[in-house]
């Protein structure tokens, strides 16, 4: 068990030079207190890649991208599971494992992605596209997951698609990922109206497509564009430019690689780079220097998601002290969307 004072030092060791000394040792308080509680209550904390730097280092037990969070949360044996991360993922944690009282620090945790689309609206696309599978994307609700055959993540989304034996297939509700993954897979890619009352596709123009999306779009990668990559190769010739797939299409083909986080993430320890480019949350570019120490990470900071930016030691603490706030989900639309995570999870 570590004082405050070695915790102090563990994260300035870590933090030193991206955060200001008085900031670390404020946090390193709260990460102790954090530390001391997660035992008391036989808790863990599970934080996305995404997670502020003191959070990241100081009290995750696991942390990683939306797949390996699944499989963690999945295999989780203590009593809570505190998930620092937005309220998709945490949802998704309880249904992988509901017999764990899973929390989340704040209330104000969602997505653009997982706000885009109702149930209502898949049933409608359902019936419009008859016998295509719905593969949807983790970032989405619960009963939007249960009217899924499968459910797939950004580090797994092409191999879903092939996995399935079908002509035709609903992709929702990122536009940019289906597109993405369409490119990379060879497929035409259809997006109906957000509006399907008055949908303007014929059945004609269906039969030719393969991929039928939908336009949603996440908030933070969408704003990501070609001429920031223009702009930062003009300064640094030889940047290696990494885009998550949420990006816009041709923001991900001007990119040197895409990946879901922890790809990302890998690639950057991997590879041999003057300077590297990372076109996602700024977070967890301080995250990747904070472990690596490396100088030559570049990243724009004025993207940043408003949705993790709600996970705050603070309310984690108070997570932990409250028993709060505890997710719920529904049984019987719990039931249903697990079979749709547990056959991507699956898929290897
Ligand atoms: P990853 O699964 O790649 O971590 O992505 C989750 C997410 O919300 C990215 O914006
Ligand atoms: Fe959702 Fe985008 Fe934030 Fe990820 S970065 S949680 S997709 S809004």
């Amino acid at each position: 068990m570590e004082t405050a004072a070695q915790t102090y030092q563990i994260l300035q060791n870590k933090l030193s030079g991206l955060i200001p000394d008085f900031e670390i040792k404020q946090k390193a308080e709260l990460v102790a207190e954090i530390n001391q509680l997660k035992r008391e209550k036989n808790a863990i904390i599970l934080g996305h890649n995404y997670m502020e730097p003191a959070l990241y280092h100081g009290v995750a037990d696991y942390t990683g991208d939306s797949l390996e969070l699944c499989h963690r949360a999945k295999e989780a044996e203590s009593d809570i599971v505190v998930f620092c991360g937005v309220e998709f993922m945490a949802e998704t944690a309880k249904i992988l494992n509901p017999d764990r009282t899973v929390l989340i620090p704040s209330q104000k945790a969602g997505c653009s992605l997982a706000s885009s689309i109702t149930a209502n609206d898949v049933r409608k696309l359902k019936k419009m596209y008859p016998g295509a599978p719905v593969v949807t994307y983790i970032n989405s609700n619960a009963d939007v997951k249960a009217e899924t055959d499968i459910c797939c993540t950004s580090g797994n989304a092409a191999k879903v698609v092939a996995s399935l034996d079908a002509d035709r297939v609903i992709f929702i509700p990122d536009e940019y990922l289906a597109r993405n993954v369409a490119r990379e897979t060879g497929k035409n890619i259809i997006v109906p109206n957000r509006n399907l009352e008055t949908n303007e596709f014929t059945s004609g123009q269906q039969l030719e497509q393969a991929f039928i999306g939908w336009p949603g779009k996440c908030e933070v990668h969408d704003r990501f564009t070609v001429d920031d990559i223009a702009d930062v190769r003009a300064q640094h010739p030889n940047v290696v430019v990494l885009a998550h797939p949420e990006c816009p299409p041709e923001v991900a083909a001007a990119a040197d690689f895409s990946g879901s986080t922890s790809a990302m993430i890998k690639y950057v320890k991997d590879v041999d780079a003057e300077h590297l480019l990372l076109l996602t949350e700024c977070s967890m570019a301080d995250n990747i220097i904070a472990e690596t120490r490396q100088e030559n990470v570049l990243r724009l900071c004025s993207h940043r998601c408003p949705h993790m930016a709600q996970i705050t030691l603070e309310d984690t603490k108070q997570a932990l002290l409250q028993t709060r706030y505890e997710i719920q989900v529904d049984a019987e639309i719990a039931a249903k969307a697990k079979a749709s995570i547990d056959r991507m999870m699956e898929i290897h």
